[in-house]
Order: structure tokens, then sequence, then C-alpha cells
């Protein structure tokens, strides 16, 4: 038998799985590493935690399913975007790497937006310049630590350090490398002109690959490290939300996804390469070579229910564990209980900042509107309606430049819950549909394994081995009574701004 590995190196754990040659999950396997916080509002990881999750993982995966290495015909990468590995001319790592979620590049942001002029970066990148971006890491390397930046010959993302370990060779693919700010994402190439204005040397930049394109072989340590075979193909992979498309099939013009994960990624295909006029989208390189996609990202979708989870349901989460129940499932069914907008009250999740459509890493979450009457289900449920309208704000800027979304396909922890998914169609007035596959940017990062050692594209994969499982269609009354809540939470940030601000700066946060 034939089988592809996908690995999925996340922020807090790896995830690898297997798939066979018609596309069946035959196993799965994670592994955690820790995440450093050593100011308020940076995170850092160190990369060989990665490594050494990404060893473990794979090992513990060929013990658990009996697949030898042999077997397996190719490994896909899928990686936390955005990361930045510093390595100097041994190709080893000077310093922990910045992650996605970092927010202390404010100050970087704003002199690359000088340095490079805004429109120009737009024009020249696709995108503007945001904290959890890379270009704006390296920037703050060179004010902060110039000794280290001094030794710097290399930069990566966090899969493709994983990737060099198991091969031995550089490279990164075109979906992560739109993540930089350094990559001409319309013509698929390293931007000199961001490059030189910035002062980055283009030889620290690794070489460019499309998701399917073998960027290496498997070294002999790594393989008897790892139980696989010394020689196996693996692929350039893709960073982890082109991964996620690919994994539910947002592989044609048309399908949009909502990923709701920690963060809220609004995600949709696009056959040609196309911008937002204020780049409040991202407009990335797809992992389908030649396509783009562009998404909203909004930091804290599934993070806010984790957090209201943390701190107000301690009866919930006794509860769950005397049932043996999902305490999700719990406080949904709560939700469920209050009326559709939770009489007058409405949640604002930015409890870990905003990216998308407000890009500040100062903006701060609330409840407004409560009065006596709500109790636990009602801010329960406008906690849900308020991470949903966060996300409709993507979509809006999706429909605003155009794209007609016929489905959208929810994935991630979220989508388990139907109540979820069909507030979701409501809200979007879309219908969202689930699939067969459930394990995520994994599963894309083995479809694309298996698209470039088969020779198969990724789009024929995908329609092959991913089937659309449950529709649910919106309901019009339902729609209507939620714009008006909508149209109220759209200009609560806008109304808010000075003192979410002025409240940050006080608490000497971000
Ligand atoms: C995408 C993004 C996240 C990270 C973490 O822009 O920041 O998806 O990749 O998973």
């Amino acid at each position: 038998m034939t089988y592809f590995m996908g690995l999925d190196l996340g922020t807090s754990a790896v995830k690898c799985i297997l798939v066979d040659d018609t596309g069946r999950v035959i196993g799965s396997h994670s592994v955690e590493y820790p995440l450093q916080q050593p100011h308020p509002g940076w995170a850092e990881q160190h990369p060989e935690d990665w490594w050494n999750g990404t060893v473990q993982g794979i090992r513990a995966l060929l013990d658990k399913t009996g697949v030898s290495g042999e077997e397996v015909a190719g490994i896909g990468f899928s990686g936390q975007m955005h990361g930045s590995v510093f390595l100097d001319e041994a190709q080893q790592v000077i310093r922990p790497a910045l992650l996605w979620c970092d927010q202390r590049t404010a100050e970087q942001c704003a002199y690359i937006e000088s340095a490079v002029g805004k429109e120009e970066l737009g024009r020249l990148t696709g995108n503007k310049a945001l904290t959890g971006f890379t270009a704006p890491k390296v920037v703050w390397l060179r004010q902060h630590e110039p000794e280290n930046y001094e030794r710097v010959r290399h930069l990566l993302l966090p899969k493709d350090y994983v990737r060099l370990r198991l091969t031995g060779a550089l490279g990164m693919d075109m979906a992560d490398a739109s993540g930089t700010l350094l990559l001409d994402v319309a013509n698929r190439r390293w931007s000199q002109t961001v490059a030189e204005r910035l002062d980055i040397p283009m030889a620290w930049l690794p070489p460019l690959y499309e998701s399917n394109d073998v960027a290496g072989h498997l070294l002999p340590e790594a393989a008897s490290l790892t139980g696989l075979a010394a020689g196996t193909p693996v692929v350039a992979g893709g960073g982890d939300q082109a991964c996620g498309a690919v994994g539910v099939g947002v592989v044609r013009q048309g399908i949009a996804s909502v990923a709701l994960g920690t963060s809220g990624v609004v995600f949709v295909h696009d056959d040609a390469y196309q911008v937002d006029e204020a780049y409040r989208l991202h407009s990335f390189c797809h992992g389908v070579p030649g396509k783009w996609h562009r998404m909203g990202v909004m930091l804290a979708a599934g993070g806010s229910f984790q957090w209201w989870r943390n701190h107000f349901a301690h009866e919930e989460l006794a509860r769950a564990q005397a049932e043996g129940k999902d305490v999700y499932e719990i406080l949904t069914s709560i939700a469920e209980t209050a009326p559709l907008g939770s009489e007058g009250l409405i949640f604002l999740p930015y409890l870990s900042g905003e990216r998308t459509p407000h890009p500040d890493p100062k903006a701060r979450g609330g409840f407004i509107g409560l009065n006596l009457r709500h109790g636990k289900p009602h801010l329960t449920r406008a906690l849900l309606e308020g991470i949903t309208f966060g996300l409709r704000d993507s979509m809006q800027l999706i429909q605003e430049s155009g794209i007609e979304v016929t489905e959208l396909r929810v994935n991630g922890g979220g989508a388990r819950s139907l109540f979820w998914r069909q507030m979701i169609a409501d809200i979007f007035g879309i219908p969202v549909v689930t699939v067969n596959s459930t394990d995520g940017p994994a599963y894309g990062a083995a479809i694309m394994a298996a698209s470039g050692v088969l020779g198969e594209d990724i789009t024929a994969l995908c329609e092959k081995w991913i089937q659309v499982v449950d529709r649910v269609e919106p309901n019009a009354d339902n729609h209507q009574k939620y714009e008006a809540y909508y149209q109220i939470y759209r200009s609560l940030y806008g109304t808010l701004q000075a003192t979410f601000h002025q409240l940050s700066d006080l608490a000497g946060q971000a």
C-alpha cells in the first residue's frame, strides 16, 4: 500500500497524519510544545521544540498505524504562518522565533510603510504591514538585537525550518511566503524592490516553490530518527490557511471557507490575483499552483469561546467531566435557550486586539447593552453572535469586491455545532456545508504530497477525495433580524476605538 504523510506544525502542537491512496485518513498523532511570552504581547517558540515534536510525532504515528517507512511515498507540510526563523551561516538557529500572534512590531510596521510607501507596498506585495507578518520582525531584530541581526544569513518560516532539518534543503512555498511582506504576490517571486528599501539582503530569502513541488528528499539521519525511508520526497507544502482550504476543497471560484480555530479565518479562492482597494483583506498566493486567495483573519474566534469556558464555565466543566460530554456542546445548548440577538446584547470579540477589518493591537473586547434580564444564556449566545459578526466583517469585504460566494465550507472545532453552523448561515445569508475531511491543514498537506508524487493536480485530487456531507440553508427571516444587530455591531469599533486605546495604554499593554 502507498501512503502520504501530512504534517501540520501548529502553534500549540504538531499534528501528523497518514492518508492512503484513496484519500482515507488511517491514523493521526499530535505532540504539543510550549509557547513563550517573555513580555505582554510577545509570543515566541524554540525551533528545536518543533523539530523534536515532529520527530516524535512521525515515529509514534508509524508505530501506531503499523505502516513502514518504505510505504510512505511522500510528505507534505502545513505550518503556522509568518513566524521568523533566523539562521546563521552554519544554518543554526540564532534566537527563538517570533510568532504570527506576536504584537511587538507596531513601530516597525509604521517604519516599513514609510520606507516603502504605503501605496507602493500594497502595489508590490498586495498587502499592508501588519504586526503579525515577517518583515516587521526582521526590522525589529535589526533595531533591538543588532548582534543577532549581524549573524543572520537565512530567513525561514516555521515549517521550512523543520523541512530543512529533514532534507537539508532551504525552500519556501508561495502561499506561506505571501505572509512575509517580501513576496511580489501577483508575480509569485521575491520583491527585490521591497527587500532593497528595507535593506534586507535578497540572499537571506530561500528558493520559492509551488506547494506540490518536491522541495527535498529525506536525509539518512532524519530517516533513522523518524523511521521513514531515506530519499522520501518532501513537497514544499503551504501556510496553514492555504493547506486548510485545500483540505476542505476550497479550490474553485465561488467557494469560501470559515476556519473556526483559536483565530477565525474567512478564505476565498481567486482564479486571478485580486486586492481590495485598501488592502484590508490579505491577498496571498494559494496552495493551488498559479492561483490566489484572499482572507480576513480574526484573532480571537474560538479563542473568545475558550476564554469564556476557562473563566466562566466551571459548573459546565464539572458537568462535562461527570457526564463524559464536551463542555462546548453544553455551553452551546445553554446559548440556544436565549433568543436571537440575545435580547439586545452585543459581544465585541477583540480579546487579542484585532487584524481584519480593524488592524489594531489595542482593540479590546466587551459586552455592550447589558441589563438585569441578561443571564448566562444571553451572554453565551451574544459571544457566539459577536464572533460570527466579526467573521461577517471579512465576508462583507470579500463580497464588496464583487465575488459571489455560493457556498461556505465551515471547518475547525467550531464546525461541530449545528447551532453555530445555522447561526453562520443566517448571519452571512449563505448556505453552510461541512465535508468528510476533518483533519484540516494536515489533510491539505497530505493532498499536496500526493499531488507532487503522483503528478495529479490538487484540484482533481480534492474533487476525488472530498465530499460534502451536510448542508444548512440560511433562514431569510433570521437573516433580516440579524442584519439590524450586525449594523450596530459594525458601528461599535469606531465608537469605542479611542476608549480601547486609552484602556490599553493605561494598563501598559501592546
Ligand atoms: C494567518 C495566520 C494564522 C497563523 C496561525 O495569516 O496568522 O493562520 O498561521 O495558525
